[in-house]
């Protein structure tokens, strides 16, 4: 990995000497922007769990069809909150061809994934990286990429694809405050991993591997604890569902043919009035 900004050595949590949860699931994706560390624990899990990959590439298509639908609905504001590493298929990619004036502020907490994104969205109209945890709700609102880029007063895309189960306290809490900063019609995309009764040994084994090895925290949900999270948005259908059942397009369902479900919860929900 070449990412400007990135100048070797150690970074902490965010360094090449720690494999960390943004580069672990770009190498899932066959993205570059990793380190060794980071491909050898991927390789560890896919040893122990040959799906991890489709795993990956499932959420990142539900991610894809989210947006879709959003925009279908006019929406054409969105923060992408635990946003990654830019990888296939970004969220501005997505948003920018259907609509050129499409805004998108990215946040992560990875410093290196940051960094990259920084890089990368240079001369892009539209589009910005803040980076902030996303427990710290108000300086995600207060930064001056949301505030130059996202207009509260009209509807927002709130995006939590494959981050709330790297935060262990209180999840419904923060995204309870992002609809308190969100008008009607906004809409809310969160997909979560799943607990470990619905996964294999092997793949519980890995995921706490994963943990240990990055430090990130990690906690499994039920699909009822995932339905909560949607507390005061309609959800859409089809529900909460695994992630490679929400409005499957043919080609992910050729994917997904015979290979089981995804153990990761998704949807979709839209603010009402109230
Ligand atoms: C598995 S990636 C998901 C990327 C993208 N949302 C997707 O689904 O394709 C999870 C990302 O969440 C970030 N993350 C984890 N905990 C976070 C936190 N508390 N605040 C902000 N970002 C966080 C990680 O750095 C990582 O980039």
């Amino acid at each position: 990995m070449n990412a400007p900004g990135v100048t070797g050595g150690s970074f902490g949590d965010g360094g090449a000497d720690h494999p960390s949860a943004a580069r672990v699931y770009d190498v899932l994706l066959g993205g570059s922007a990793n380190f060794e560390v980071d491909r050898r624990l991927a390789d560890r899990m896919l040893a122990a769990e040959p799906q991890a990959a489709r795993y990956a590439r499932a959420n990142r298509a539900f991610l894809r069809r989210a947006v879709g639908v959003l925009l279908d609905d006019g929406i054409d504001q969105f923060v992408d909150l635990g946003s990654g590493l830019p990888t296939v298929g970004n969220v501005h990619e997505i948003v920018h061809a259907a609509n050129p004036d499409g805004r998108v502020v990215y946040v992560d907490v990875d410093p290196v994934a940051v960094g990259y994104s920084r890089y990368l969205l240079a001369g892009v109209d539209g589009a910005a990286v803040v980076q902030a945890d996303i427990r710290d709700v108000g300086s995600i609102l207060e930064a001056a990429e949301t505030r130059r880029l996202i207009d509260l007063s009209r509807p927002v895309g709130v995006l939590a694809v494959a981050v709330l189960h790297f935060v262990d306290d209180d999840p419904a809490g923060i995204l309870g405050r992002f609809r308190m900063a969100t008008v009607p019609g906004s809409y809310l995309v969160v997909s979560h991993l799943t607990t470990p009764a619905q996964m294999s040994r092997e793949a519980v084994g890995v995921v706490r591997r994963y943990r240990e090895s990055t430090g990130s925290p990690l906690t499994f949900r039920t699909r009822d604890q995932v339905v909560d999270l949607f507390a005061g948005w309609e959800l859409l259908s089809p529900g909460v569902v695994p992630v490679d059942q929400w409005s499957p397009e043919p080609e992910d369902l050729e994917e997904s043919a015979d290979l089981g479900p995804v153990p990761i919860w998704a949807g979709v929900g839209l603010r009402g009035s109230v």
